[in-house]
């Protein structure tokens, strides 16, 4: 797809879709709990399409219902024997979660991913769930990985690495246990799963010790299902943003935004920039904390970021990386080292495309140095994206300031926002 300058700004209200995160978990907790549970807004992407597959393969059934999204559960023990693999497409949050989940079955499963997902590491996930007696064969790490039902032990488990697929992935073997599963977490990590299970009745308990959140469920305990009103993706919704503060003229109005703290970093992040972003209409929705945002055009600072902030945005360092381009000073962006196993090698693809949009940066180790000027002369119109949905998003909103940019593969927009080329047109965007 080619993205052009914008002609006049961006403005409106452009429609986000529902959070994926929360997507992915409205099908599998519903789908291992007892009763029926309606999914309000949940995010119809390719990512979720495959999640909703799955659980279909293994017995649940599932099914539309206008808008909405209907599961009838029949409890921890209803999923079934898929006669095939399981096909995750691109999602490394299906594969994670579905690990843990799969082990404690009564069954043995095959997961099986694109050539991305194939190319993710595996073993932040199956060695945990090993401590607990889990059966995962992987190919050298990687997908397909082979599950071995098993009854499942309770255990101490530490999650030494920043991330929530794997601390999910553990909650939800730990359902289904014998005992109390500890889990230490030594950094945050956006919170969906636990959020979610308190509300389905799971014997899940949260605590602190010293600077570290420690989780503990009792496995066994029935889930009672709940209906879900999934809200707009704040992911998602940082590309509209953005491309507001970039671009003169501009006033987006972002509906129903979920703004969890465990991930709210580029909010943090941009208002440290001097980003004019306003905040209305505060609610919790399912025990969520959602708002509206009103963003205008900006004169954006630049800023430095430790790692710590990481933790609470790594999704958005595609997108940051192009505000910062049109910063007024230098930005540097520490401890990325997550950023290199997502979807792409997303650190090296911003900084290799931002060079060819004419932008000064370099990595040194895993931090990002970002050098703007005042304008850019492009280098080499063609934007690789090695098939990651964030970074074509990413490069579409610096085409509609410096374009056309000529964003390759741009097809992998569909893993998360199927409608992210009508909506951007919409409010002001050049795409074709
Ligand atoms: C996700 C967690 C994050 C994030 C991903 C979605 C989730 O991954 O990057 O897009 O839904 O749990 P990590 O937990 O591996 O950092």
């Amino acid at each position: 797809m080619i993205s052009q300058i914008t002609k006049f700004g961006f403005n409106g209200n452009p429609k986000i879709p529902g959070d994926k995160s929360i997507s992915h978990r409205s099908i599998i907790i519903p789908s291992i709990s007892n009763g029926i549970c309606e999914v309000n807004n949940y995010l119809k992407s390719d990512d979720v399409i495959n999640t909703i597959n799955s659980f279909i393969a293994m017995g649940v059934k599932i099914y539309e219902n206008g808008n909405k999204i209907i599961i009838e559960g029949k409890g921890l023990d209803s999923l079934r024997k898929p006669n095939k693999d399981l096909y995750l497409g691109n999602s490394g949050t299906s594969a994670r979660l579905l690990t843990g989940l799969l082990s404690s079955q009564k069954f043995d499963s095959v997961l099986t991913g694109d050539s991305s997902l194939s190319s993710r590491p595996m073993n932040r996930i199956a060695e945990p769930l090993k401590k607990m007696n889990a059966n995962i064969i992987t190919n050298s790490g990687k997908m397909p990985l082979r599950i071995k039902g098993a009854s499942l032990k309770s255990a101490e488990i530490e999650i030494k690495i920043p991330s929530a697929q794997i601390k999910s992935g553990v909650i939800l073997a730990a359902l289904n246990a014998n005992g109390i599963t500890k889990i230490i977490e030594n950094n945050i990590s956006r919170n969906h799963t636990e959020i979610m299970l308190n509300a389905f009745e799971a014997d899940i308990n949260i605590s602190k010790e010293d600077s570290k959140k420690i989780i503990t469920i009792k496995g066994k305990k029935e889930l009672k299902s709940q209906n879900i009103d999934v809200p707009s993706d704040l992911s998602s919704s940082a590309f509209f943003i953005i491309a507001a503060l970039i671009n003169k003229e501009s006033h987006l109005k972002l509906n129903n935004i979920n703004v969890n703290p465990t991930r709210n970093g580029i909010l943090i992040a941009l208002k440290k920039m001097g980003a004019n972003i306003s905040y209305s209409n505060n609610r919790t929705i399912n025990n969520e904390e959602v708002c509206d945002i009103d963003v205008y055009s900006s004169n954006l600072n630049g800023c430095d970021l430790g790692p710590e902030i990481a933790k609470l945005m790594i999704d958005e360092y595609p997108i940051l990386s192009i505000a910062a381009s049109f910063a007024n000073s230098t930005s540097v962006f520490r401890g990325l080292g997550e950023l290199k196993v997502k979807e792409s090698d997303r650190l090296e693809l911003i900084n290799l495309n931002l060079q060819s949009c004419g932008v000064n940066c370099k990595i040194d180790n895993d931090d990002l140095y970002i050098f703007p000027s005042k304008e850019y002369q492009i280098k080499n119109n063609e934007i690789k994206t090695d098939f990651d949905h964030r970074i074509a998003m990413a490069f579409a909103v610096m085409g509609s300031k410096i374009g056309p940019l000529n964003i390759k593969n741009s097809d992998s927009i569909n893993t998360s926002f199927p409608s992210f080329v009508k909506e951007f047109n919409s409010v002001g965007g050049n795409i074709t």
